[in-house]
């Protein structure tokens, strides 16, 4: 059985992961590389784990997750189909069983807002996930936070948790914004589809979704 030490040791991976983040830093997009990868898969599978589900399948989530924005290769627009593609090739030539295959690849085809939405336990986990993973280290250049909104939203966000609650069956996402690098208006400007989608994805988990932004509860 594959598992995610697999993946991180593949070098096709590792340079679809590296590469497709070559891209997003060509476009100004802020990080996309192993840490967005590495942060991803983790939270996925914690998500699972924490709601009691087995092994694999948390498994199986921290491996969509480390795989899950290898689109960006091919073009931005897309990505989650033309990363889903990919992880098509890679994960069937490194021999994966094709009921494994097919989770992960329909994680990753549903992941982006755009076009996605929670689909199967898998799915739902990497969305909250991605959608959750908002820091500062994500800005690749402070300069820009004069000018691009997301990198000046990433960049005010001094600290960011995501807890899951079982017993009260809450997923919960707190952050810090210093709110004098940006409003928290702002956050809600650029990520508001993407906190609607968490929510979608936390109920699929028989959960609700809840955002603390400086300590009030916003959702
Ligand atoms: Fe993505
Ligand atoms: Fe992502």
């Amino acid at each position: 059985m594959l598992t995610l030490d697999d993946i991180k040791r593949s070098p096709a991976i590792k340079t679809y992961v590296q590469s497709a983040d070559r891209v997003m830093q060509a476009m100004k997009f802020t990080e996309h590389g192993f840490a967005h990868a590495g942060i991803a898969s983790h939270v996925a599978a914690h998500i699972l784990s924490a709601l009691d589900y087995d092994d694999r399948t948390c498994e199986l989530a921290s491996i969509a997750g480390y795989m899950h924005d290898i689109g960006n290769n091919i073009n931005r627009y897309d990505h989650a189909q033309s990363g889903a593609s990919m992880a098509f090739t890679l994960l069937s030539q490194m021999g994966m069983d094709p009921d494994e295959t097919a989770m992960i690849v329909t994680a990753i085809g549903h992941h982006d807002e755009g076009s996605g939405g929670p689909v199967h336990p898998i799915s739902a986990a990497l969305i909250i996930a991605d959608k959750s993973d908002v820091r500062r280290s994500r800005v690749r250049d402070k300069a820009d936070i004069n000018i691009d909104i997301h990198d000046r939203v990433n960049y005010a966000v001094t600290d960011s948790e995501l807890e899951v609650f079982p017993a009260e069956k809450i997923i919960r996402l707190g952050l810090t914004i210093d709110t004098r690098i940006c409003p928290v208006m702002e956050y809600f400007e650029i990520f508001l589809s993407r906190m609607l989608m968490c929510r979608k994805a936390a109920e699929y988990l028989g959960c609700r979704f809840t955002l603390d932004i400086n300590g009030t509860k916003l959702l």
